[in-house]
């Protein structure tokens, strides 16, 4: 995925197109750049003609609404971050109220300046900023290179760039050739007709198989924006005469707070006195080009709450929000006295609920491995057959949907491409799909039937984690509200209602308790080449999590496994430089993890416990202890995984590993 920002109005265009891409660098960040319609900045009133009286030559020369002359477009971009972007836009001032920024995320072409976005179309007076992939850009490629466009990157985006182009130039593609009102190739005259920039955007992606979120800007049109999305998000900012458009709110939060969420197959063309939006095609609810009117909505997010809050790293920082999105994904949702829980967003559903024969949960990353502990929760409380599916592999094998069946996508940007996928061939088979989803809005959001959003608030560490407690969080309401359903007792449920209610106090007294003792263990294993990770029941997907987290971002190799697993094979990697860590509450196979951690310390293997409070023999077993308070055993993972997340951050800190950006990864995977 990638960041996308824009801006129109009456303010220097390139601070805030700036600001806004710093806001966004955590959704991808191996390049940057921005397109400008620059203005020379005096107050040029055009008569049509030159000072002497001849008619200005047509250097890309426009005169803008406002009186002031554009010379044409200025793009700045290269490798790296948003502040090497800064550094180069800065060498050399430019000057314009209407522009477009973008960070990138690669899907096609290694980063590089040339890679990097915006790309232009052959006449390089049209720029274009993408987050998707256009999955049938190789053929128009061909097509538009047969007719002599060169390209000078290997990106996807540059051929949507060449194909609104032609568009633009009143050019037909119809596979056999163009004509074209084109003087000579990408050269338009001044006098040759031409398309309006949003039909040329709309017809061009008409021809496009794959995922968008754009925004296109020209030289010949230099009073608006035209952007459009299909599948990567793109919210639009309604100011005080300006406007916005970017990947998501915090890039805009700092200038207004009325928004427009364009959806699916919908675009928009931006100009100072306003926005107009469209379907892009024809989509069985509408047949296409049609103008729609979409609400403007309040966003209450704090500016603050994407800030680092005075700690170092944003990731570090959402570890310490845990006891308070603990308690917000409860807010309002608890039925004491009935000992239930009560969802909104699927009081809709129910019925289907009540009488799903199976759930299907399907996530990716952190996300799977919650929907893992919400199948061992659902079935032990609500007695419900789950089936937990990595999205990427469902999407694809032809699953078996029953009538009846009920879908969980689980995500926390809302916008990951596999999990959205994996919920629409869900709804194809006719599974009820439903959400568990943090960003508000978000595709995923929108596009599920019901669902419940587990206001964990902007979450900007690539490395999830307070999302990951609140989806649990989620996840042991929902088994709630299930097993109420079914056979779970109201004294039952008010006293799981009850230990979820102490929880929040629990995850405090952890993160006071542990967080130094973490950081000194953290000094002597950050050399570590492996790490093994093991637990039972609830906690074997918490290994798995411990074991990505501490991937993620140290980049130290690290697997999760059930502990008993370890006999079948990876007991052969156990020896004195092996540190494992166990997760071992006292539950109910706590004396069997005893016998695993045995058996690693036969092997010389290094042991950290997760143990219970008050739990001293243990001590007699595991080189280090790190204790957690008591509570329900389907609940321990959230208390469970808070020292496995501090390790995996003070270990990557300790390497001087970049935390909040880690190498190769971006927020949100928006593309297969
Ligand atoms: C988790 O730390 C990773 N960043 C990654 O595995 C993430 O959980 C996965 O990409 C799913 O993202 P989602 O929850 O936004 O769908
Ligand atoms: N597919 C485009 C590229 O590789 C856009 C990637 C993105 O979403 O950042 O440049």
């Amino acid at each position: 995925m990638c960041g996308i920002v824009g801006y129109i109005g009456n303010r220097e265009a390139a601070p805030i197109l700036l600001s806004g891409l710093h806001r966004l660098e955590y959704r991808g960040y191996d390049s940057a750049g921005l397109a400008l319609l620059e203005t020379l900045g005096a107050e040029v009133r055009s008569s049509g003609f030159s000072s002497n009286g001849k008619r200005p030559v047509d250097n890309g020369q426009r005169t803008s609404d406002n009186g002031q002359r554009t010379t044409g477009l200025v793009i700045e971009k290269c490798k790296g971050k948003v502040t090497a972007l800064e550094t180069l836009a800065q060498s050399t001032p430019h000057h314009g109220t209407v522009g477009i920024g973008h960070t990138r995320w690669a899907t096609h072409g290694v980063p590089s300046d040339t890679n990097s976005h915006p790309h232009t179309d052959q006449s390089e007076r049209i720029a274009i900023i993408h987050n998707g992939i256009i999955e049938n850009y190789l053929s128009i490629k061909e097509r538009l290179a047969a007719r002599g466009h060169t390209f000078r990157s290997e990106t996807d985006t540059e051929v949507l760039a060449h194909l609104i182009g032609e568009y633009y130039s009143e050019s037909e593609i119809r596979g056999t050739g163009l004509d074209s009102h084109v003087s000579e190739l990408g050269h338009r005259s001044p006098d040759a007709g031409h398309r309006t920039l949003t039909e040329a955007v709309r017809l061009a992606l008409n021809e496009v198989v794959g995922t968008y979120g754009i925004a296109v800007v020209s030289a010949d049109s230099p009073e608006e924006i035209v952007c459009a999305r299909n599948g990567s998000p793109l919210v639009l900012g309604v100011g005080d005469g300006e406007y916005f458009v970017a990947s998501d709110a915090s890039a805009i939060i700092a200038h207004t707070r009325q928004v427009i969420y364009l959806a699916d197959n919908e675009m928009a063309t931006i100009t100072r006195s306003g926005i107009k939006t469209r379907t892009i095609s024809a989509d069985g609810l509408s047949g296409g080009n049609e103008e729609i009117t979409k609400p403007v909505e309040r966003i209450e997010m704090e500016l603050e709450a994407i800030e680092k809050g005075g700690y170092e790293h944003f990731m570090l920082k959402e570890i310490h929000e845990q006891p308070r999105t603990i308690t917000d994904a409860m807010r309002g949702r608890i039925l004491e006295e009935e000992g239930n829980v009560k969802l909104g967003g699927l009081q809709n559903h129910l019925q289907e609920l009540r009488r799903a024969p199976r759930l299907v949960i399907t996530a990716c990353g952190t996300s799977y491995h919650a929907g893992l502990i919400g199948k061992y929760m659902i079935e032990q409380y609500a007695r419900v057959p789950v089936t937990i599916e990595y999205a990427s592999e469902f999407r694809y094998r032809n699953p078996i949907i029953e009538e009846g069946d009920v879908m969980f996508g689980i995500s926390q940007s809302g916008e990951t491409a596999d999990t959205l996928a994996a919920m629409r061939e869900g709804k194809r088979k006719g599974a009820l799909a439903l959400g568990i989803v943090n960003v508000v809005g978000s595709t995923i959001a929108r596009e599920s039937d019901g669902g419940v959003y587990i206001h964990a608030g902007p979450e900007i560490g690539v490395a999830s984690t307070k999302a990951f407690t609140s989806q649990l969080t989620v996840l042991s309401l929902l088994a709630i509200m299930l097993g109420r359903m079914r056979h779970l007792s109201v004294v039952d449920g008010r006293a799981m209602i009850h230990a979820l209610r102490e929880l929040p106090e629990k995850v405090q007294k952890t993160l006071d308790d542990t967080e130094r003792q973490i950081m000194e263990l953290a000094e002597s294993f950050k050399n570590a080449s492996n790490f093994l990770y093991l637990g039972r029941g609830y906690n074997y997907p918490v290994a798995l999590e411990g074991a990505l987290k501490l991937k993620e971002i140290s980049y130290i190799h690290a697997e999760g496994y059930p502990a008993a697993e370890m006999k079948h094979g990876p007991i052969a990697l156990i020896d004195e430089n092996m540190p494992v860590v166990v997760v071992a509450p006292q539950d109910d196979v706590y004396e069997k993890v005893l016998s695993n951690i045995q058996e690693v310390r036969a092997r010389k293997g290094h042991v950290i416990a997760i143990a219970t409070e008050g739990d001293t023999k243990i001590h007699a077993l595991a080189e280090q202890v790190i204790y957690i308070p008591e509570t329900l055993a389907m609940l321990t993972p959230i208390l469970s995984v808070i020292p496995l997340q501090l390790l995996s951050y003070y270990i990557a800190t300790a390497r001087g590993c970049n935390v909040d950006q880690p190498r190769n990864l971006a927020k949100s995977v928006t593309v297969e």
